[in-house]
């Protein structure tokens, strides 16, 4: 079982969307029993909020379920579980650097470091950019190399 956990500032913009679009990878590749999905957040701003309505709307337009979801500040217990931490920009890489058991540093990544042409890039945040389908696109052009990156290891 490899798991895997998106993370972002509130977890009600990005990693919920990131979360949705990967759990479909996941399972369009077959791969639901070998790869778990989760996705939560640096700070408890948005506890128990789901995800925001903007990001609700693209989710919904494209097929993907968000009706489980919601925010959650991530845990000690997060970071034992998960295999590849993927977070949204440097102030997330920066937070959970600070928080992560060192052990556990190296399963930090950003986003669209696995995109060559994109490294140290960030996925722009609706939150404020108030560009859902706009971020929904940058997270859909990144997730399937983390998958093709996941199976072949
Ligand atoms: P997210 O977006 O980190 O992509 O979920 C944000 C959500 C909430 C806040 C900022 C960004 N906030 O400042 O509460």
């Amino acid at each position: 079982m490899t798991n895997v956990l998106f993370v972002c500032l509130g977890n009600i913009c990005r990693s919920p969307m990131a979360e949705a679009i990967f759990k479909d990878l996941v399972a369009k590749a077959g791969l639901q029993d070998q790869i778990q999905v989760d996705s939560c957040a640096t700070s408890s701003e948005e506890e128990g909020h789901q995800p925001h309505p903007g990001a609700r709307k693209v989710m919904a337009a494209h097929g993907l379920d968000y009706s489980y979801m919601h925010s959650r500040p991530i845990t000690r217990q997060d970071f034992d579980w998960a295999d590849y931490i993927i977070t949204m920009d440097s102030q997330n890489m920066f937070n959970l650097n600070q928080m992560a058991p060192p052990e556990d540093r190296p399963k930090i990544h950003l986003c669209l470091d696995i995109l060559p042409d994109k490294r140290g890039q960030e996925i722009p945040d609706p939150w404020y950019t108030h560009r859902f389908e706009y971020t929904y696109q940058v997270l859909q052009s990144a997730l399937p190399a983390w998958l093709d990156k996941i199976k072949a290891h």
